[in-house]
């Protein structure tokens, strides 16, 4: 078995999930006659302390449902230009709901700049020629923040960003597909965060092992619309407590555990930071992913290719730069080795690029 590095969406369930999956009591969730759905939808909106929950079949779906319930055609997102929803997510609210996306640029610890967000609202109070402009319909947040590397954004930004919307009359979309690692990596509940937004897209199949899934939580008229949405995307699934037994599952077994995987993270920071040469990108892992940049020896390619024959997989993650997620399937001694190759594989690029800088 290859050491998958790559990313928590690897996990496979375990066997208790497995007999929790196959032994789940099922019916027709498009008439809201799934008893395990309905536990998971009721038991994440708890959990989140939101008045309603939604079952999905991933994030993806699960944040397009959320901004198509958000926001009218012609209106907009505001978001960070380097959040999982404007980068990885196909312009889905654009290309089916006429969204409009506004990014703002995402800095390195995953924020956005408070006064950017406030400038990127069009509101009468701003624009003296308002009516030029689409009319904002939600902000959204990200935590973690995936491509900022896993970085944790504190309950009191969320705070601060919530002051901003009440003001404006808007409401927030936290993408918080790895919102349960924020709050484990803080030692905090995720109600500090939950409840300065309105909605949050939760994913069951990254650090909490589900094999399928995210919900969203938000008000119950809110979720009313997202189940429109939901349907619309063809995403009203029959007998979908089989796998939502996954999720609860996922609930209730599998967050504390997430710490093991950020311990598991800082062997892989300890030893990608010890090596000459490369760069820890951002210099502080908080959860429970690392990104790297390979610096001027060699290329990210080429050394994701001399680990991936070795038997470790890790994600290239554009710009000279390389990401090891941490999960279920990865223990101590997988880290310790995948550090043990990348000092190995990197030796040949290392040695010559040193030589050249003297
Ligand atoms: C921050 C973030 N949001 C949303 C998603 C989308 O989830 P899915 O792959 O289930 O569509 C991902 C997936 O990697 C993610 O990292």
């Amino acid at each position: 078995m290859p050491i998958d590095l790559r990313s928590d969406t690897v996990t496979l369930p375990s066997p208790a999930m497995r007999h929790a999956m196959a032994n789940a009591e099922v019916g027709d969730d498009v008439y809201g006659e799934d008893p395990t759905v309905n536990e998971l939808e009721e038991l994440s909106a708890k959990m989140l302390d939101k008045e309603a929950g939604l079952f999905v079949s991933s994030g993806t779906m699960g944040n397009l449902a959320s901004l198509l319930a958000h926001c009218g055609r012609g209106q907009e997102a505001i978001l960070g230009d380097q959040a999982h929803i404007y980068f990885y997510e196909n312009g889905g609210a654009a290309a089916l709901g006429g969204i409009v996306y506004h990014p703002v640029r995402t800095q390195p610890d995953g924020t956005l700049a408070l006064d950017a967000v406030e400038a990127a609202i069009h509101s009468p109070a701003h624009n003296y020629h308002f009516f030029h402009y689409a009319p904002p319909g939600v902000i959204c947040l990200e935590n973690t923040h995936n491509r900022c590397g896993g970085v944790v954004l504190t309950p009191e930004y969320f705070a601060d960003v919530a002051a901003i919307a009440r003001r404006h009359g808007l409401p927030i979309h936290l993408d918080g597909a790895r919102l349960f690692n924020a709050a484990v990596a803080l030692g905090r509940p995720v109600t500090d965060w939950t409840r300065h937004v309105t909605s949050i897209q939760l994913c069951l199949s990254k650090g909490l092992g589900a094999p399928v899934g995210s919900v969203i939580v938000g008000p119950a008229e809110f979720i009313w619309r997202a189940r429109r949405m939901r349907k619309i995307l063809g995403g009203g699934m029959r007998q979908a407590g089989i796998i939502a037994a996954g999720g609860v599952f996922a609930l209730t077994e599998m967050v504390d555990r997430l710490a093991e995987d950020h311990a598991n993270a800082q062997i892989l920071a300890r030893g990608v930071a010890a090596l000459p040469g490369v760069v820890l990108d951002p210099p502080r892992v908080e959860t429970n992913i690392v990104v790297f940049n390979v610096g001027t020896a060699g290329t990210a390619e080429a050394l994701a290719s001399a680990l991936e024959r070795e038997g470790v997989l890790i994600s290239d993650f554009g710009g000279g730069r390389l990401r090891m997620v941490t999960h279920f399937g990865i223990s101590a001694d997988d880290c310790h080795r995948a550090v043990e190759l990348l000092r190995k594989a990197r030796a040949p690029h290392w040695q010559n690029s040193t030589k050249h800088k003297g």
